[in-house]
C-alpha cells in the first residue's frame, strides 16, 4: 500500500515538474536573431526598416534629418520630413509604407532628440524603443540603421543591447504570452565586418545576460526558492565552463556564518550560498573581484514584519543576487583576462517559531557580534558574510549589489542606483565604466559619522542605525564587513524594479546594474 502510494506521489510530482517551465539559462522565447547587413539598406526586403532622426536646428526652430548614411533611407523619409510634419522628439515614432526607393515594406522614423546632444545611451533606448513599437503590432522582424555621427562598432552594440533589453516582457505566466516577441533584428551598418561581427556577439551576450537576471527576479518566490536560484546558478555555470559550488545550512552554520544564519533560521526553506568561479589561465594572481549579490527571495520582515501593502513586491529582494549571476554568466562567455568569484547569500525572511527576534545577539563570520533591532534589516546580515567569505576565498576587490534600504529610494527614488565606496581610486575606475554601460547611479556617503549611529551598548553593531541617513548607515554596517579591502556598495533598491513602462523598457526586472558590472569586469581584465 505505502508501495503504491509512494508510486503515485512520485508519479504526480514528476507530472507537476513537466508542467512547469524548462529552465534554459536565457527562456528561448526571449532569444532575438541578431544579424549584420553591410550593402545599402535600399536593397534589404524586411518588415521594418527603422531610421533615426534627430534635430539640428536650434532651440527656436526645429530641423529633423534623418541621421543615415544610406541616401536612399533619407530619400525615402524626404517628402514628410520636409512636410514637417516629423519633430525629433524623443521617442516619437513615424510610420511610412512601401517607403519609395526601398525594398523594405515598411520605415519606422523613430525621434533621437537634437543631434549634438545624442549618445549612445539614447541609442541604445532607441533600439529598445524601436523592438516596443514593433511588438503591439506584431512585426516580427526589423532592420535598424545606425545612425551617422557615432563610431559604427559602439553604435552597433548599443542598438543590439537596447533592442534585446526591450524584447524582454515579464508576461512568463501568460497564455499568450508567445506571440508578443520580435524575433530577427538586422543592423544595417558599414564598416569591417569581422570587428563588426564580434560587437554583435559581445553586445548579444551582454543584452541576453541583463535579460536573464530579469528573468530571475520576475520569477516569484513559490518558484524562486533559495534552492532554485541555486540550481539555475549551478545550471548556468555548467552551460558556460564556471565552476559552481553550494553550501546548505549546515556548511553556512559550520562556516559560522552567524549573521546570515540569523536570517535563514526562521525558514522551513532551505537556504543557499552560492559561489561561482571564474578563474581563467591567462588571468594574473591579482586582482581578484569579488560580487556578492543580495539573494532574499522573499522579504516579509521577519518578525519586525512588513506591512501588507505592496508586499507581493519583495519577490524581487534577490535582484542583487540574480545581477551577480547575469554578470558571471556574461564573463564566462567574454573571457576578460581578470579572476572573479561571484557570491549569493540566499534565503528567505520569515517570521516563524525558529526566527531570529529583536535583541538577539547574532555572531557574524569576521566575528563581530550584531545586536538585531529590527529583523527587516535582514539584507546587511547576509551580506555581512557573503563579504567576509569573499575575502577569506581571496576576493582583493568588492562589490556589492543589493536591494538594501528603502531609504535609498527616498534618496534618489527609482532613477538612480545609489552608490557607495570605501575607497577613491576604486569608486573612481567603476565610474569610468558607468558611461560606457549607461546606467546612472550616484555616490552617496558612507563616512565614520553613519558607523557611529549604529554602535550598540550590549554587541559591536546594531544592524539598524535610527531614523535618518538610512542608506549610508547601512552602507557603514557593511563596509565594517569589507575592513580594508577596496569595495564598492550598489543599492538597488529603487532601480531594480521598473514601476512602470517606458518606451525602452517594460515595467518590472529591469536587470540595472548587470551591464556596469560586465563593463567593470572587462576594463579590469585589461589590465
Ligand atoms: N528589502 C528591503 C529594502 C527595500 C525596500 C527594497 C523597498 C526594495 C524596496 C530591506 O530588507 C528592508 O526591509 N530594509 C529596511 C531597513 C530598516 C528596517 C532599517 C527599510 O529600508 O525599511
Ligand atoms: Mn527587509
Ligand atoms: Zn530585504
Amino acid at each position: 500500500m505505502a508501495g503504491v502510494c509512494r508510486t503515485f506521489l512520485s508519479a504526480t510530482i514528476a507530472s507537476l515538474r513537466d508542467s512547469l517551465p524548462a529552465f534554459h539559462t536565457v527562456s528561448s522565447q526571449q532569444i532575438m536573431k541578431t544579424s549584420l547587413f553591410l550593402s545599402p539598406a535600399a536593397q534589404l526586403e524586411t518588415e521594418c526598416l527603422v531610421a533615426v532622426v534627430l534635430d539640428r536646428g536650434d532651440k527656436d526652430k526645429m530641423e529633423a534629418f534623418v541621421s543615415a548614411g544610406d541616401k536612399a533611407v533619407q530619400q525615402a523619409a524626404a517628402d514628410v520630413i520636409s512636410s514637417g510634419d516629423v519633430s525629433a522628439k524623443t521617442f516619437e515614432t513615424t510610420w511610412l509604407h512601401k517607403p519609395s526607393g526601398l525594398k523594405a515594406k515598411r520605415l519606422l522614423l523613430i525621434g533621437g532628440g537634437n543631434s549634438e546632444k545624442f549618445t549612445l545611451s539614447d541609442l541604445r533606448k532607441l533600439g529598445g524603443a524601436a523592438i516596443r513599437a514593433l511588438k503591439p503590432r506584431k512585426l516580427r522582424s526589423l532592420a535598424f540603421v545606425l545612425p551617422e555621427p557615432l563610431a559604427a562598432e559602439d553604435a552597433l552594440r548599443a542598438v543590439v543591447e537596447g533592442a534585446i533589453v526591450g524584447n524582454f516582457d515579464p508576461d512568463t505566466y501568460k497564455s499568450d504570452r508567445k506571440d508578443q516577441r520580435v524575433e530577427a533584428l538586422r543592423v544595417v551598418a558599414s564598416g569591417d565586418q569581422a570587428t563588426l561581427e564580434g560587437a554583435l556577439e559581445q553586445a548579444r551576450v551582454v543584452g541576453e545576460s541583463q535579460n536573464f537576471t530579469r528573468e530571475l527576479v520576475n520569477e516569484p518566490s513559490n518558484r524562486m526558492t533559495p534552492t532554485i536560484l541555486a540550481d539555475r546558478a549551478k545550471q548556468m555555470c555548467k552551460e558556460n565552463g564556471l565552476k559552481c559550488e553550494v553550501y546548505g545550512a549546515e556548511k553556512i552554520q559550520e562556516l559560522k556564518m552567524g549573521a546570515f544564519w540569523g536570517v535563514a533560521q526562521g525558514s522551513d526553506e532551505p537556504p543557499a550560498l552560492i559561489v561561482m568561479r571564474y578563474e581563467p589561465a591567462d588571468a594574473p594572481e591579482n586582482p581578484v573581484l569579488g560580487l556578492v549579490g543580495k539573494g532574499i527571495t522573499f522579504d516579509t520582515g521577519g518578525i519586525s514584519i512588513k506591512p501588507a501593502d505592496g508586499m507581493e513586491k519583495m519577490k524581487y529582494d534577490m535582484a542583487g543576487g540574480a545581477t551577480m549571476i547575469g554578470v558571471m554568466r556574461a564573463i564566462a562567455l567574454l573571457k576578460p583576462k581578470v579572476k572573479v568569484i561571484g557570491i549569493v547569500c540566499a534565503t528567505e525572511n520569515m517570521p516563524s517559531g525558529k526566527a531570529q527576534k529583536p535583541g538577539d545577539i547574532q555572531t557574524a563570520m569576521s566575528g563581530k557580534t550584531i545586536e538585531i533591532i529590527n529583523t527587516d534589516a535582514e539584507g546587511r546580515l547576509v551580506l555581512a558574510d557573503g563579504l567576509c567569505y569573499a575575502r577569506r576565498l581571496g576576493c582583493t576587490h568588492l562589490i556589492d549589489a543589493a536591494t538594501l534600504t528603502g531609504a535609498v529610494v527616498v534618496a534618489l527614488g527609482y532613477a538612480n542606483v545609489g552608490v557607495f565606496a570605501n575607497d577613491d581610486s576604486f569608486y573612481q575606475s567603476f565610474a569610468t565604466t558607468l558611461a560606457k554601460s549607461g546606467e546612472s547611479m550616484w555616490r552617496l556617503p558612507v563616512n565614520d559619522e553613519y558607523l557611529d549611529m549604529t554602535r550598540s551598548n550590549i554587541a559591536d553593531l546594531m544592524n539598524t542605525g535610527g531614523r535618518w541617513g538610512g542608506a549610508s548607515t547601512a552602507a557603514a554596517f557593511l563596509r565594517e564587513f569589507a575592513e580594508t579591502t577596496p569595495w564598492i556598495h550598489l543599492d538597488i533598491a529603487g532601480t531594480a524594479w521598473m514601476e512602470e513602462n517606458k518606451p525602452w523598457i517594460a515595467k518590472g526586472p529591469s536587470g540595472v546594474a548587470v551591464r556596469s558590472l560586465i563593463e567593470f569586469a572587462r576594463e579590469l581584465g585589461k589590465g
